[in-house]
């Protein structure tokens, strides 16, 4: 009866002790992987920000330096329900800082040559933001 007792001590605890390491994976596991490189077509339009794009020269996550923060647009053209690509290829108007329009506007020989999935590739990066 004794020995018995002992079984189903030393079970219970195995199973306990196996519980307790799945948890703690999990919970490691989860905090290893940042959100924002999940999404591929956020991943793309950083690409083309820094890169083909060149946004980054005026466009900065959260100061102005030449142009408007990026997460200062992506709140503008939410809460307007505003079209970006629609801008990009020079097609809409100026909704965040009209008076420097003309600068922005230099970019469109680049943006204009882009496809429609680029043009949203960068979207999609400037709403990662917010
Ligand atoms: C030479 C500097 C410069 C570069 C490079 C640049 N921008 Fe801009 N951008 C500005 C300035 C200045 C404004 C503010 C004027 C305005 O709102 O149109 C602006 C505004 C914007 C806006 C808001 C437009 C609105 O509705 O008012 C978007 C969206 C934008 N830029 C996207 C981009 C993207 C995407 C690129 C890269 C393809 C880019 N910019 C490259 C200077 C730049």
């Amino acid at each position: 009866m004794l020995r018995l007792q002992n079984l189903v001590f030393a079970l219970t605890f195995v199973l306990f002790l196996s519980c307790g390491k799945e948890k703690e994976q999990e919970f490691f596991g989860k905090q290893e992987t940042p959100e924002t490189t999940e999404n591929p077509i956020v991943t793309k339009g950083k690409e083309l920000f820094e890169g083909k794009g060149t946004c980054v020269a005026c466009h900065k996550p959260d100061v102005k330096v030449i142009g408007p923060s990026i997460s200062e647009i992506s709140k503008i053209y939410k809460e307007k329900n505003a079209n970006m690509v629609k801008f990009l290829k020079g097609e809409g108007e100026p909704i965040v800082d009209p008076s420097q329009y003309e600068v922005m506007k230099t970019n469109f020989s680049i943006t204009k040559n882009m496809s429609d999935e680029e043009l949203q590739a960068l979207e999609a990066y400037f709403y990662s933001f917010n």
